[in-house]
């Protein structure tokens, strides 16, 4: 959505932040926030994606105050069914739409203050103990050790580097079944670039983090919504996968002896009008 482009190395406020790091050491999951009762401890590591932990020091953009609309018009069509589990979930407003709506509804986000803000909400609303919130990295979910029928990512699959991008869908393995859900609203390759904000994300990539064990059951065109004042279209895909009965496996190469070569083999004409697939909308 419309957070601002992620900090340079250099920036002062964020460098004063970080814990002094001896050089090149390898990255190890810092230990998480206190285990909520009853559940697992989550790790997070707060060098990534740091933005966010200033965000909700104020009302970041993104947070309106309700569940955005294109996730309560999935919920209207029947598209969300069963336990739901909502990453990167803010200040849980769509958690609490969930759990209002009578589903078993967790959300986990690795800003602590949003979290709190969550149980606020919930407090506020009536609806203490009715949702589950924990403080985690989403890109450490399987340490959950269960599984959810349908996940919600609204807003962070756009927040990742490529290389995060399959550390994601790994971790959205480890917390679904075969039949469950992941609905993902990330910030759209449509969207104009001048103003910043996340990585644009385009239908061809939401679909190739999936390749494997995912099929792809709608990428539809949507908008975020932002608070008043933010000049932004925010131009959205809503991608829906269902996880696959039999994961896709990676078929290994056969492997073929060296046979000496008795002829060059001239390489056939590449055919004429070669056909150009577009990704389906
Ligand atoms: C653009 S905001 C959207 C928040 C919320 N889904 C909403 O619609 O209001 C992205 C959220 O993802 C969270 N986030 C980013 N990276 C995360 C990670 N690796 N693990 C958990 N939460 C993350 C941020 O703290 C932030 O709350």
């Amino acid at each position: 959505m419309v957070e601002p482009r992620e900090p340079k190395e250099k920036d002062g406020d964020d460098e004063r932040r970080k814990p002094a790091r001896k050089a090149k050491s390898p990255k190890v999951a810092k230990p998480g926030p206190k285990a909520e009762p009853g559940h697992p401890r989550l790790p997070v590591r707060r060098e990534r994606n740091s933005l966010f932990f200033d965000a909700y020091d104020g009302t970041p953009p993104w947070d309106i105050g309700r569940a955005q609309p294109a996730f309560v018009e999935l919920a209207n069509m029947g598209q969300i069914e069963g336990s739901v589990l909502d990453l990167g979930c803010g200040t849980g407003d769509l958690v609490l739409e969930m759990a209002e709506e009578g589903h078993e509804a967790w959300g986990v986000d690795f800003v602590p203050r949003a979290i709190d803000q969550a149980k606020v909400k919930a407090r506020l609303r009536g609806m203490e103990g009715e949702a589950t919130f924990l403080v985690g990295d989403a890109l450490e979910v399987e340490h959950l050790n269960r599984t959810f029928d349908t996940v919600l990512d609204c807003g962070l699959f756009h927040t990742f580097s490529d290389p995060e991008r399959e550390l994601y869908e790994q971790q959205l393995r480890a917390v679904t079944h075969p039949g469950s859900r992941v609905h993902i609203m990330a910030m759209s390759d449509w969207e104009d670039d001048s103003w910043g904000g996340p990585r644009r994300v385009t239908q061809a990539e939401l679909m190739d983090t999936f390749r494997d064990g995912w099929r792809v059951e709608d990428i539809v065109e949507a908008r975020f919504l932002v608070l008043p004042g933010y000049n932004v279209r925010a131009h959205a895909w809503l991608a829906s996968f269902v996880r696959e009965a039999a994961p896709g496996r990676k078929v290994a190469r056969k492997a073929v002896p060296n046979k000496p070569i008795k002829k060059a083999v001239k390489a056939a004409p590449a055919p004429k009008g070669g056909k150009v697939v577009e990704a389906a909308a």
